[in-house]
């Protein structure tokens, strides 16, 4: 297991009571102060009203982004979703139930067995702010590394709030202390944390909610 997940986050994917207690739509929405279905959205559209190709989800989100996703998926279509917590595989596969279309899979997003550049499109939802700076820097090159040129990389995460942000405040004090690695966002852009020398066609950054959250797209 990866140290800052057994040390930081053991309290909210991996105790047995943490499922039982985060795995609720209005808690994950109210936990993003009423944005989890408008960042669920804007990443699902990115994706396409109907999903062709391989796709990888890499780790499980609370809530429903992956079974929205799942109802996206056209004939043919693919979606592998990886988790390092053993846990978090069994509750995706129960939330799911069996799908002919998907594969659950316990993988580390830092060392993806899955080949080079055969996905379509690969998604990080909040993975990101929970790594420390080098996990992330080979979380992004292995999603890259496995994205077909052409491909895109969606990636939705913690950003920056503005100074005036009425929240700014408040989040960093909960971030400092419950979520540390997530400030890192808030002092350098995402093409920061990309690996040097990979190639990639074009970065697109959104902000929203007074820029304390971004989706980011970069097409390989
Ligand atoms: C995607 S993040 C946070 C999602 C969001 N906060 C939510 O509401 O669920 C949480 C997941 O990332 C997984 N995770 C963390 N580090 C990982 C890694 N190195 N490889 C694969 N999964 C990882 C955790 O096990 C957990 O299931």
């Amino acid at each position: 297991m990866p140290p800052y997940l057994a040390q930081t986050y053991w309290w909210a994917y991996l105790h047995p009571n943490a499922v039982r207690v985060f795995e609720r739509q209005w808690l994950v929405n109210l936990i993003l102060w009423g944005n989890f279905a408008r960042l669920r959205d804007a990443a699902l559209a990115e994706l396409g009203a109907t999903v062709r190709g391989n796709l990888l989800q890499v780790a499980c989100v609370y809530g429903d982004f992956t079974p929205q996703l799942t109802r996206r998926l056209a004939p043919g279509a693919h979606l592998s979703v990886v988790d390092v917590a053993p846990i978090q595989v069994a509750n995706l596969q129960r939330k799911l139930g069996p799908h002919p279309q998907v594969s659950v899979m316990r993988q580390d997003a830092t060392a993806l067995r899955v080949a080079d550049a055969s996905q379509d499109a690969v998604v990080l939802f909040f993975l990101l702010h929970e790594q420390p700076a080098d996990v992330r820097r080979q979380t992004l090159a292995e999603a890259l590394r496995v994205t077909r040129p052409g491909g895109k990389l969606v990636v939705v995460d913690y950003h920056r709030p503005s100074a005036w942000h009425p929240l700014h405040l408040p989040m960093w004090a909960v971030l400092k202390t419950l979520e540390p690695f997530a400030l890192d966002l808030w002092q350098a852009d995402m093409a920061s944390w990309l690996p040097p020398g990979t190639p990639w066609a074009s970065l697109t950054q959104r902000t929203c909610f007074g820029g304390l959250y971004q989706q980011v797209v970069i097409v390989r």
